[in-house]
């Protein structure tokens, strides 16, 4: 099912591969005419969510969430102080025979059983194989290449992770992409920040990074912020924007990759309740991304163990992540957000690096202290691909065969003119209803190809209303609305026609 996905996005213009001409450039991704439409409605819909007409807290109230765009490049030291420069690494392995480099904590191996239950560096002396795979491949492509490599059965195997193995087992192992042992190297932290160079004069002071979350920017404007709006906490500030990371192996189209945007809340509020607007969050998140339109069925809350808390969440309440179940998430699920209970860490380290005060001074308990904070961290390209995944629906009733079921609201098209023959009267009509409808809703107008092939075109497309004029709408002043997932018509009066779909569509 992927597969059909890549392809769709490539034919219909969702998603292009970057750089395509010269072969792309691995972990980078270009937004096609209809995919920049979707991305921008998610990116709309989370603003207005949370900036414009954020939630209501318990008693009722609006809460108070600031927008915020700040620079992609910081002052260096932002990203020592937020332990980024020391801490922000993934454990990454080389093959030396092809040159490849897995993310070690993705891999896992197939130790001999036998090898196993006698400790593994038994496998060093007998000199016995084993074969590491990325954990999300399929069970059929293990058993072939252990078939055929060793003449044995998958089941006479023990699937470890591939940072439990012994360093002196490594020379046994047969990586991903060769045949033979020993060309992996041991794990090496490597830090996913991309460094650039920032003025004429190339020497150490000039290195800068490109932002890998857009938090930070957050964190170093908290006080700007509160000084020019005079916000009173509880109170979030909210920024959308790119992210980069060099990825050690960026994956599963645009899952991971190297460029990408991010949806992040920073909520500062009282040491003592954050953990209880941490529960605050993760409900209002959950009940967001299901009205993206995701199935609640595919969706699912899974709480950080300890020893995977990123360096900024190991107090507190710890993170809890919102996943989805992606068609290359086996039996699992995959990450689309991060509710973290950051503690004082950003802004105590900010206060301390750069020396100025991150206090807040609250006036009716005459207290000054560093708020916490609870941070709500999504990715929006990841919520492209959720959508686009959640909406593929296969059913051969439809012309294609299947039919991209988006929200009406995040729908790159909305309605789609389709004048019924290439006749000079249906045509001026057609147009009139397009020129007063793309007035209030993303419309296309359509007059090539038979009825069918706009019909299906459509469907792959995701539009879901298509309005069709034809001889009897000369006469009658009525029009047809097809709806996309059932196929269904109904005739309605043109009068009738702008009114109906503000219904349909909202
Ligand atoms: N400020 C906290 C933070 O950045 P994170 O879990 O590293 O936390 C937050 O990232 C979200 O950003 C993730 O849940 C995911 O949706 C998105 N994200 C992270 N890395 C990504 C990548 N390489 N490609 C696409 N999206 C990514």
């Amino acid at each position: 099912m992927m597969g059909s996905i890549v392809s769709l996005c490539k034919r219909r213009g969702f998603v292009f591969q970057a750089s395509d001409i010269y072969g792309g450039i691995n972990g980078f991704w270009d937004y096609g005419p209809l995919g920049v439409v979707l991305k921008n409605n998610i990116r709309n819909l989370w603003w207005h969510d949370m900036v414009e007409c954020p939630p209501l807290d318990k008693k009722g109230n609006p809460l108070r969430i600031l927008g915020l765009d700040s620079s992609i490049i910081q002052h260096p030291s932002v990203w020592e102080a937020s332990g980024h420069t020391s801490s922000f690494s993934d454990p990454m392995v080389d093959c030396k025979a092809t040159k490849i480099r897995y993310r070690a904590d993705q891999l896992v191996v197939y130790v001999s059983k036998n090898i196993w239950n006698n400790g593994c560096n038994i496998g060093v002396i007998t000199g016995e194989k084993a074969f590491a795979f990325f954990e999300e491949e399929e069970e059929k492509v293990v058993s072939s290449k252990i078939k055929k490599l060793c003449r044995k059965n998958v089941e006479d195997f023990h699937r470890v992770l591939f940072m439990d193995i012994d360093l002196s087992f490594y020379k046994n192992i047969v990586a991903p992409d060769t045949t033979e042992v020993g060309t992996l190297t041991a794990p090496k932290a490597f830090n996913l920040m991309f460094e650039t160079r920032v003025g004429a004069v190339v020497d150490e002071k000039s290195v800068a990074y490109l932002r890998p979350e857009t938090a930070q920017g957050i964190f170093v404007n908290f006080k700007n912020v509160l000084d020019s709006t005079k916000a009173k906490i509880p109170f979030g500030i909210a920024q959308i924007g790119k992210a980069f990371r060099n990825e050690v192996s960026p994956r599963n189209f645009i899952f991971r990759s190297r460029e990408f945007e991010q949806m992040e809340l920073e909520w500062f509020c009282h040491k003592g309740e954050a953990e209880v607007w941490q529960e605050f969050w993760l409900e209002q998140r959950l009940s967001w991304w299901k009205n993206l339109g995701l199935d609640a069925s595919r969706i699912n809350i899974r709480r950080h163990e300890q020893e995977e808390l990123a360096h900024y969440a190991r107090g507190g309440g710890g993170t809890r992540d919102i996943e989805y179940k992606f068609p290359f998430s086996g039996e699992g699920f995959s990450e689309l957000e991060g509710i973290a209970h950051r503690c004082d860490y950003d802004l105590a380290q900010h206060q301390r690096v750069s020396g100025v005060r991150q206090e807040y001074a609250d006036q009716a308990i005459g207290a000054k202290f560093i708020p916490h904070v609870i941070e709500p961290s999504s990715g929006l390209t990841r919520a492209v691909l959720a959508v686009l995944c959640n909406a593929y629906t296969e059913d051969e009733a439809h012309p294609s065969g299947f039919f991209m079921n988006f929200r009406p609201q995040i729908a790159p098209v909305n309605v789609a003119v389709l004048p019924l023959q290439l006749h000079e009267g249906i045509g001026r009509l057609a147009r009139e209803i397009f020129h007063e409808l793309r007035k209030k809703y993303i419309v296309t107008y359509e007059d090539k190809q038979s009825i069918g092939k706009r019909y299906a075109k459509n469907d792959e497309i995701g539009t879901p209303y298509c309005v069709t004029i034809d001889f009897d709408s000369l006469q009658n002043m009525d029009v047809t609305i097809r709806d996309r997932n059932t196929m269904k018509q109904e005739r309605i009066g043109m009068a009738y026609l702008s009114e109906r779909l503000r219904g349909l569509l909202w």
